[in-house]
């Protein structure tokens, strides 16, 4: 049970699971209908009405007069001072924007604070299984989502993504850090920044020729969309540490559960679609996010950007087909393939063969005290590798990192 500090969270739990938040992409399946209950909902009541109509409209409305009226390289460079939850907000902002910051930095009534402290004892205690779901399942997962890889790669962010990767990790990071969400924590500036970030992109990507012409939505990043995205991370997760039959006390996985809700909340997504239960979770997820994958050009190239990434580090010799190989693993071969990842002789059936019985070893459900050293050892490396991994791959990590609104698209 590893305690993470700020870095290894950053590692595992944070910047890999930067990527998943990152892309997606895939050919325009057309959204299935919305069907889902809001009685099943954080809410426990709603309108109804289908999300993939509904977007941000206080948070949208407000970013694109700032762009349309220049004042957002100002706004960029006064929010760089506001990075903790309790911090009142810089002076100089724009009236309308100070108005509305107010009001998204306000907790919703139904936080509740025990759940958030269990949610971190469980991130702590989890923190490797989660930097490696959110990383190569939520993550990689993201490049297989069409509507978030187009956006994600005609965005400005798409044309560098490792700085993309490093500020969306630092959401990774935030929502699993013991302080998340109080007044010396940092995740409800975090959620705020990325509201208007996701503002911005709502003005900034209609007017994308490459958007435009790919695109099966006018206006990208619907509460759809959102929903869609949020059940790539933490519905994902969850599912993965059940089938792996990690031993979650209810509670934990109650309180992980509410930490991704309140996340939902102080992005902007509507209670009434947010899932009160982990049975609902499930079940919206099968509606909307299972018949939604498919490859995309723009997806196939982030998953290749993703899983070059660690060439720096080696050249990729190392990196890319074990990277390869845990995203097989997780995501199957069917995605595998959508994302052209090759197989690998040697990574994929080790990963397949040596997993279960790696968490088993962790979780002290199998003893391996009295198997041969070679094997012990064996576990041991892979615990590291993994470990290491992350944190070769974040130390060059330019902190602090500073979400900032975009101004323009990418170039071409
Ligand atoms: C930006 C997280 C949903 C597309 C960001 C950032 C974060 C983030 C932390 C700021 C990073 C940066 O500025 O580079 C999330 C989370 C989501 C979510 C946690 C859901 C729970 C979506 C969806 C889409 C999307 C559904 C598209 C369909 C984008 C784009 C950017 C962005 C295009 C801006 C990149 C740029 O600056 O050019 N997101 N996001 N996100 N997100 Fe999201």
């Amino acid at each position: 049970m590893e305690k993470p500090s700020r870095r290894n969270v950053l590692m595992a739990g944070g910047v890999l699971g930067a990527v998943g938040a990152l892309n997606a992409a895939a050919p325009a399946q057309a959204s299935p209908l919305w069907t889902w209950s809001p009685k099943g909902s954080v809410a426990g009541a709603g309108e109804g009405a289908d999300p993939r109509w509904v977007w941000d409209p206080e948070a949208d409305e407000l970013v694109a007069s700032l762009l349309d009226r220049g004042a957002v390289p100002d706004v960029n460079r006064l929010l760089r001072t506001w990075t903790k939850n309790g911090q009142p907000l810089p002076g100089g902002l724009p009236a309308d924007l100070r108005a509305f910051m107010e009001k998204a930095r306000a907790l919703p009534s139904w936080a509740d604070r025990g759940k958030l402290a269990t949610a971190f004892e469980f991130n702590q205690k989890r923190g490797l299984y989660l930097g490696v779901t959110y990383g190569f399942a939520s993550g990689m997962m993201s490049t297989a989502i069409p509507h978030e890889a187009r956006a994600v790669y005609y965005s400005k962010g798409g044309a560098d993504m490792k700085d993309r990767i490093t500020k969306t990790a630092k959401l990774g990071y935030d929502v699993g850090s013991e302080k998340a969400f109080q007044p010396d924590g940092e995740m409800i500036v975090t959620c705020v920044k990325t509201r208007l970030v996701h503002a911005a992109v709502r003005h900034l990507l209609p007017r994308s020729p490459y958007w435009t012409k790919t695109a099966d939505e006018r206006i990208p990043i619907s509460q759809a969309d959102m929903m869609v995205t949020w059940h790539s991370l933490p519905t994902t997760v969850m599912q993965n540490l059940v089938k792996w039959k990690v031993p979650i006390p209810a509670a934990e996985s109650e309180a992980f559960l509410h930490s991704w809700q309140l996340t939902g909340h102080m992005l902007g997504i509507r209670d009434e679609y947010l899932p009160a239960s982990w049975s609902e979770a499930n079940a919206q997820a099968g509606q909307v996010l299972d018949p939604v994958l498919a490859p995309t050009p723009e997806g196939i190239k982030l998953a290749d950007i993703l899983l070059n990434l660690g060439a720096t580090i080696d050249g990729g010799i190392l990196t890319k087909p074990i990277l390869g190989s845990l995203t097989r693993f997780l995501l199957g071969d069917k995605i595998a393939g959508w994302l052209r990842i090759p197989r690998d002789p040697l990574w994929d059936p080790l990963i397949t063969t040596l997993w279960p019985p790696f968490v088993a070893v962790r979780e002290g459900l199998l003893d391996l005290t009295k198997a041969p050293k070679e094997l012990r050892q064996i576990y041991w490396m892979f615990d590291e590798i993994l470990r290491q991994g992350a944190l070769l791959f974040l130390s060059e990590g330019r902190l602090p990192i500073s979400i900032e609104i975009p101004q323009a698209n990418r170039p071409s």
